[in-house]
């Protein structure tokens, strides 16, 4: 390739190479690992795309900074933030994406390896992910516990607690501590199951990275775990991570849905796609 090839002349090579290598049967074992932008067209807005990123629309909870309502320690301090913003955040009447339905072929499709998602909007499970394929790194609103005691907390009182913006305490009267969603917190440790997983990808045969900005650890390591010669796409709106310094790393730097459009064609699966996120 000489250096005056056109970037989407080289986009469109990569991308037919690693349908390819889909086509002929070499990926059989494909790592997905995702973040909020999957699901931003859902109408989910992600963390930090300025202007629209959730952290850029915070001045009403008068913050110290925009992490700050999802860090443990000022959650201790003050869980009203949190519990403002929850109820916008909670899942309940969003539609999963093209994106979410394009995992869900691959695993349809007997390709997909392992889901490891950054996501607690659930989305991926409403696609038809199944659970046993889904790693959710950072937890999700699936359940919720007192932070002090570990005693879970009922969901009807949970729902209650997020639809009236109130602060949810442990029932326990001796402990009286704070109740939380089981999403992960700054501050707080991962699940057992991302720790369990996290040297999957040395298994996969190939990665597909989507909607995440690698800011976040321990997740933004997941890619580094891939071998040097599995394939690594990147289908993001910017170039993230390390992503892009390996021979074989190939960049989509484009919106999510669409980049998932352009690899299902190469792969002779747009239509398939295209019907099984119409009954989503
Ligand atoms: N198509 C493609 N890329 C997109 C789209 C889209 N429609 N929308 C946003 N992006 C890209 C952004 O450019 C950015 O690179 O997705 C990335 C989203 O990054 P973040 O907002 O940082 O979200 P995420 O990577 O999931 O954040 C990681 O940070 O706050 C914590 O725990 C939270 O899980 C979250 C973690």
């Amino acid at each position: 390739v000489d250096e005056n090839t056109p970037p989407e002349t080289l986009e469109s090579r990569s991308l037919e190479a690693i349908a390819k290598y889909i086509k002929d049967g070499r990926a059989k074992r494909i790592v997905v690992m995702t973040g909020a932008g999957i699901s931003t067209s859902a109408g989910i807005p992600d963390f930090r795309s300025p202007d629209t990123g959730l952290y850029a629309n915070l001045q009403r909870l008068d913050l110290p900074y925009a992490e700050a309502v999802f860090d443990i320690n000022y959650f201790r301090k003050n869980p009203l933030p949190f519990y403002t913003l929850a109820q916008e955040l909670y899942p309940g009447s969003y539609r999963p994406t093209i994106t979410h339905s394009f995992i869900t072929l691959l695993y349809q499709k007997g390709l997909l390896l392992k889901l490891f998602t950054q996501n607690i909007d659930c989305l991926e499970r409403e696609a038809g992910v199944p659970d046993d394929m889904i790693i959710e790194a950072h937890g999700s609103f699936a359940r919720q516990c007192c932070i002090d005691c570990k005693a879970s907390y009922p969901d009807d009182l949970m729902q209650k607690a997020i639809k009236e913006k109130s602060v949810p305490t442990c029932q326990k009267t001796e402990c009286n501590g704070l109740v939380k969603p089981e999403i992960v917190f700054f501050g707080e440790q991962l699940p057992n199951s991302f720790f369990r997983n996290r040297f999957l990808p040395e298994d996969a045969d190939l990665c597909i990275v989507m909607g995440t900005s690698l800011t976040v650890q321990p997740f933004a390591s997941l890619p580094q775990a891939c071998r040097d010669r599995t394939p690594r796409l990147l289908i993001n709106s910017e170039q993230v991570g390390l992503l892009g310094s390996r021979a074989d790393d190939v960049l989509l730097l484009e919106d999510c849905d669409t980049g998932v459009r352009k690899l299902a064609e190469a792969c002779g699966w747009l239509e398939e796609l295209e019907s099984l996120w119409a009954m989503t």
